[in-house]
């Protein structure tokens, strides 16, 4: 009851911009998870202190977030991940996005008169890709974890068997999501009571999704990608209409990639390749910046946010021109993050206007996000874990397969239905993003790890569609460029620019002259709220930990305790 309490009482804090009086991010050297969720970072700092790998602390970290806040991620969902291991100065990408089923086709949310139906790839059972979580999570304990893997699966069993408190963050989801969730009788019967919204601290139990887990506990990835669990799931899918099969999951294999990687001001810069379009977008900025005195412009300043937006329109529509899934058609990566894009980048740079969206190239690119979660993860041995997990829009499809628990996503939404016609967030693509049998569908999500010297100075990410990528960077460079403390600078207002709509979101407590001055410029300036949550730990030259969650979705980061 004293956790309930706890819990609750940080959650009402009423976030807002730093200020001198904040206290500075939390500080270890036992090392520390910093999640969206205290819940979560507690469990991922109890196996750290347990003795386990920052592996160890990702995987139960993630599939508790999966039972907690359901809503963003889940074993219907699917991940992506940046690892660094200190011994052998190994960096590895590894992909567990999910996969359009054998069935799917390129035409498949398009009407009969050719126009794109979103509800059809963003609801129900067709919206759902092949999850690749379980798969992403089983991979990386195979290959690094420490701990048995029962250890890290128990706390979501057990939450999910036993119970957990309602956090304030999940109702609030609930409630922004009443209607269709009363319109499907099996969410309702998890998510409301009465009729209402489940209450903060209430003890939530989910006995299915235990099942679920439980099977996982004992055969691992089998346990859900085979079998009793896949049979159930498969089973679902048919007599309700959805694709998955048997055979999809079977055929289920998350990928190692090797990651964007990237010298940047003296330190190196490790992010999510493709199909994510984060680390592109993310590099390609930062190396189109990296020649300012960043500080010398000011921090929020018009001059930099002028730079800034101006940097993102380019990568973004670079983004929609060039990305997909690169086991279908080539991304010409260099083209986006090499020298001749900062070239182009910096020369088209006007410090008086914004250009005309065809300055961009190519065409065009708002926002519902809550599916989606981010946490950053450092041991004491000096390896970290950068995960960012994702069953797309809050609540994913909305579509619970059968009796076994799994929340599905509607990751198919962020595949281009139509060229040209923009998704649930707005953003455009084209060819190389359309959707094809096995095909990943691009994304957005950029877990990323800078090193200094061969060690670990910053673990980073966020939730939020594309503005994901625009958390990240800013984040990142406020950090690094500014040398802010990690709570500051996931605290400090932010922009987001994805070139389409041609829209310069600025968030309220940027200042008004600022809004004035990029208003000049020619940028349409609309005052928008927070849509992204940042996790971010910095890790200085004495391996002191540092780390944040962001007040918008009210986590907390946790230490292993001593
Ligand atoms: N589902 C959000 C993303 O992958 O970008």
């Amino acid at each position: 009851m004293k956790r309930i309490t706890a819990l609750l009482a940080f959650a009402l804090l009423v976030p807002g911009p730093a200020t001198a009086a904040d206290p500075p991010a939390l500080a270890a050297k036992s090392g520390m998870v910093a999640a969206d969720s205290e819940h979560a970072s507690r469990v991922g700092a109890e196996m750290l202190a347990a003795g386990g790998d920052a592996v160890d602390a990702a995987v139960a970290t993630a599939l508790v977030l999966g039972v907690v806040q359901p809503f963003a991620s889940g074993l219907g969902g699917g991940l992506f991940a940046v690892v660094w291991r200190a011994d052998g100065e190994e960096a590895l990408a590894l992909d567990a996005r999910e996969v359009a089923p054998a069935a799917a086709t390129r035409d498949m949310y398009l009407d009969a008169e050719g126009n794109v139906d979103p509800q059809a790839s963003t609801r129900g059972p067709r919206a759902a890709a092949v999850p690749g979580e379980i798969a992403g999570l089983w991979r990386l304990h195979q290959r690094y974890g420490k701990l048995p893997w029962k250890q890290v699966v128990a706390p979501a069993l057990e939450a999910a068997r036993d119970g957990f408190p309602v956090g304030v963050l999940l109702h609030g989801r609930v409630t922004a999501k009443k209607d269709e969730i009363a319109a499907r009788p099996a969410l309702a019967e998890v998510f409301l009571v009465d009729g209402a919204p489940v209450a903060p601290g209430t003890i939530l139990r989910r006995p299915r999704l235990a099942k679920t887990l439980a099977a996982i506990s004992k055969h691992g990835a089998d346990g859900f990608y085979r079998g009793d669990v896949a049979k159930r799931l498969a089973a679902a899918m048919a007599k309700d209409g959805g694709l998955i099969t048997e055979a999809d999951l079977a055929a289920y294999a998350p990928k190692e990639r090797p990651p964007v990687d990237a010298p940047w001001r003296g330190y190196r810069v490790l992010s999510m390749s493709p199909p994510s379009s984060g680390g592109a977008v993310l590099v390609q900025v930062l190396r189109a910046l990296e020649h300012l005195d960043l500080k010398a412009l000011g921090h929020n300043s018009s001059a930099y946010l002028h730079r800034l937006a101006e940097a993102l329109k380019h990568a973004f529509a670079d983004r929609a021109r060039l990305m997909g899934d690169p086991d279908f058609a080539p991304v010409p990566l260099e083209q986006m993050v090499g020298d001749a894009a900062r070239d182009r980048v910096r020369s088209s740079f006007d410090a008086a206007r914004t250009h005309e969206r065809a300055a961009y190239g190519g065409d065009y690119a708002l926002p519902e996000d809550g599916g989606t979660s981010h946490f950053s993860v450092v041991d004491a041995r000096g390896n970290a874990v950068a995960i960012t997990t994702t069953v797309n829009l809050a609540f994913g499809s909305m579509y619970l397969a059968g009796d076994t628990g799994v929340l599905l996503n509607n990751e198919m939404d962020d595949f281009v239905a139509k060229p040209g016609v923009p998704n649930a967030f707005g953003l455009v693509g084209r060819e190389a993003n359309t959707i094809a049998p096995g095909k990943r569908p691009l994304s957005s999500m950029t877990p990323t790890i800078v090193l200094k010297d061969g060690r670990v100075a910053l673990v980073v990410g966020a939730s939020g569609g594309p503005r994901i990528i625009t958390g990240t960077l800013q984040v990142l460079l406020n950090v690094l460029a500014f040398d802010m403390d990690p709570r500051a600078a996931v605290e400090a207002p932010r922009i987001h620019h994805q070139w389409v709509p041609e829209v310069l979101a600025v968030e309220p407590e940027i200042a008004l002259d600022v809004r004035e001055n990029l208003q000049r410029r020619g940028h349409d300036v609309q005052a928008q709220g927070r849509y992204n949550a940042v996790q971010a730990i910095a890790v200085d030259a004495d391996g002191v930990a540092r780390g944040a969650s962001d007040p918008s979705k009210m986590g907390a980061p946790a230490a292993a305790a001593r």
